[in-house]
């Protein structure tokens, strides 16, 4: 019996999976800290989970429980968000400032949501502050099909590979941020890095020596899922593999119709999956490039992100010029097109049986049009801002959430405007009311200079339209009524628009961003506020919220007693023994009860 306990506890400590009554759980327990690495050759001060960068994957399957612990072990309030993750009925737990009190440092607070209906990859990083990612803290999500559920494709026998993107900054993201609070923009990024690494020396001129790079090592014949994230600041990245083609069978959830693509654009805050077959001669390795987009040549050697394919029985290292990125650095005209070549597998079966083309999308009548315009940043009071129909976000100290369940009044406005308007630009904190089970059209109008992707939690939306131009009522002539793609990030190019449409079917208020941390940090955000009628009894059913909620701003004397505290790392150890044996506990209680 001890030795049972024994393993048991061993079993939790390892973040090992348990299930009881329904719906398997899977728990997590995560310390955030500082970590010292040197991805571009520079010693700075990076965000590590459990003291990896990037951080642990979390993978589970479809309906599982998951129950993620976060210790915060930063110096600065903290808060993760799973992009992409949709969190029915509880944006209590999607972890942005509309949403929920940031945990302060030395509290832990635990997330418990249900990856419910979901498969395909996503990833998690910090939100408190939208600049904690140009430092890490972020890691991959993989969503698995049930097992009763095919996937389309056949099974990858080389099993699955993460890859993380991004541009990176040699500057901590406190100096990106004073940057930003003095009105300056961040420039153009040191480094691109894969997978927290900097690139492979491809070329002595171009890359110092004694730079860490990512090796993937593959074995010859094997065909690899290979789940690609742009986790970075602002830069698009185009992706590509020397002498292999990635056939493209997933984005944010959804499955595409499979394709072969010699690269892939990938903005920032979007995530793919592409199939790769080692079908090449092993006589030696291969370059995997991640490349910045629209930069002139000068610029795109520094921002180029270089990691290494290894097959097993590779004879070599590899050789050659990288492989070429398309040749059109002022041109959108391509990335625009194979924008439009990807598109939703109706026939396949999604998270459910049903195919996922079973929702008939073009068939439904939109009840909302929002028209949401950006512009470049532009001064308002003195400060730097960017704005949505010239409105900047500010947030609240009390969460809208929070206040919109204890009727706080004052903290936001409900008249966001559908349109831009022809005003001077202000910092609110006004927020769009959705209508529930309404099915809305957002069609986002970029007058930036820069291409930007925007996000919305809680939700997929379909990508009907993308083109050049002012969008106009004729635009919707031209919207893909029947394979658009269902997602949470899609880009907006400068001078162009993007049109998508979404059934708002899920209580709460969701967050809509700019995955830009730089415009996102200078208010490029709004809420969406859905409430459904039937459940707006609050008061006498009582708060649906969890008993852990931490409070702030007005609702701050409802915090009770910390009971959040741990102690930082030294102690961390005997904690989890604490907690382990607590959660044994239960379990043996649940399973013999
Ligand atoms: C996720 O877990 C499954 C088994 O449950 C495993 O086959 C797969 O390789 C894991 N993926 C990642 C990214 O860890
Ligand atoms: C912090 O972790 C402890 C131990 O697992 C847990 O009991 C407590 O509920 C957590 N606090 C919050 C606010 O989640
Ligand atoms: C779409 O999904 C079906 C069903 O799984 C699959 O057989 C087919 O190959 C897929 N088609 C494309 C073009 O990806
Ligand atoms: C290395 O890069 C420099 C600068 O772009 C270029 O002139 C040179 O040809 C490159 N060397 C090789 C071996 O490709
Ligand atoms: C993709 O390319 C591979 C060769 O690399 C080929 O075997 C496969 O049939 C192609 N798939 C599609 C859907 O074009
Ligand atoms: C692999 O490439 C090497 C060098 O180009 C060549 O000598 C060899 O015959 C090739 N092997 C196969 C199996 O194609
Ligand atoms: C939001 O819209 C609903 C109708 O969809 C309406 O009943 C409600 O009064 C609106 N709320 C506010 C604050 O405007
Ligand atoms: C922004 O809007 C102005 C006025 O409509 C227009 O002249 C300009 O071309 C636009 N710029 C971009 C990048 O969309």
């Amino acid at each position: 019996m001890a030795l049972l306990l024994l393993l048991l506890l061993l079993f939790l400590l390892c973040g090992g999976y348990l299930a009881w009554a329904g719906d398997p759980f899977a728990y997590f327990d995560w310390e955030v800290s500082y970590l010292t690495a040197r991805p571009l050759g520079v010693a700075q001060k990076v965000i590590a989970i459990n003291g990896q960068f990037p951080g642990p994957p979390l993978n589970v399957t479809t309906n599982w429980n998951v129950v993620v612990n976060v210790r915060n072990a930063l110096d600065e309030p903290l808060l993760l968000t799973f992009h992409g993750l949709q969190q029915r009925r509880t944006p209590w737990q999607d972890g942005v400032l509309g949403t929920n009190c940031p945990i302060p440092p030395g509290w832990n607070w635990t997330y418990t949501f249900q990856a419910k209906d979901q498969v395909g990859s996503f990833f998690y990083s910090p939100s408190a502050s939208p600049l904690h990612r140009a430092a890490g803290g972020y890691g991959g999500i993989v969503v698995n099909n049930r097992e009763v559920i095919p996937i389309p494709f056949p099974f990858p026998d080389g099993g699955d590979l993460t890859l993380f993107l991004g541009d990176w900054y040699a500057r901590s993201h406190r100096d990106l941020r004073r940057s930003l609070d003095a009105g300056a923009p961040l420039g153009t990024p040191d480094g691109v890095l894969i997978n927290g690494l900097g690139p492979y020396r491809h070329n002595d001129s171009l890359v110092p020596d004694g730079i860490v790079y990512e090796r993937i090592n593959v074995d010859p014949g094997r065909t690899y899922r290979l789940r690609v994230h742009n986790v970075g600041v602002s830069a698009s990245l185009n992706f590509r593999i020397q002498g292999h083609s990635l056939l493209l069978v997933e984005t944010e959830g959804s499955y595409t119709s499979q394709q072969n693509y010699t690269n892939m654009d990938i903005h920032v805050g979007q995530s793919y999956s592409f199939l790769v077959t080692m079908d090449q001669n092993a006589s030696t390795d291969y370059y995997v490039v991640a490349s910045a987009r629209f930069v002139d040549a000068s610029t795109v050697d520094k921002l180029t992100g270089v990691a290494i394919l290894h097959y097993s029985n590779s004879q070599g290292p590899a050789s050659g010029p990288l492989p070429d990125a398309p040749d059109d650095q002022y041109d959108t005209a391509f990335s625009i097109n194979q924008a439009r070549s990807i598109r939703w597998n109706v026939t396949a079966s999604g998270a459910r049986p049903n195919p996922q083309g079973s929702f008939h999308y073009g068939d439904i009548t939109v009840t909302d049009v929002y028209l949401l315009q950006s512009r470049p940043p532009e001064l308002i009071d003195g400060k730097l801002r960017s704005t949505i129909n010239g409105i900047s976000y500010i947030a609240p100290s009390t969460p809208l959430v929070l206040a919109q369940l204890f009727n706080v009044p004052g903290v936001y406005k409900m008249d966001f405007p559908n349109h831009p308007m022809n005003r001077l630009p202000k910092v609110d904190t006004s927020i769009i009311n959705g209508t529930y089970k309404g099915f809305m059209e957002i069609i986002f109008q970029n007058n930036a200079t820069a291409v930007q992707s925007y996000h919305l939690d809680g939700y997929a939306f379909f990508v009907v339209g993308m083109d050049y131009g002012l969008w106009t009522e004729n635009s919707r002539g031209t919207y893909n009524k029947w394979d658009g793609v269902a997602r949470s990030t899609i880009q907006v190019f400068p001078g162009a628009w993007t049109a998508v449409l979404v059934f708002l079917d899920n209580a709460g208020i969701w967050n809509l961003r700019v995955e830009n941390l730089d415009s996102w940090y200078q208010g490029q955000e709004l809420y969406i506020s859905v409430v459904n009628p039937e459940e707006d009894h609050r008061d006498k059913t009582g708060l649906p919220l969890p008993d852990n909620t931490i409070f702030c701003g007005a609702l701050s004397s409802l915090q009770r007693e910390q009971s959040h505290r741990f102690q930082y790392s030294g102690a961390s150890r005997a904690w989890e023994m604490v907690s382990a044996v607590a959660v044994l506990t239960a379990w043996l209680a649940a399973t013999w009860l």
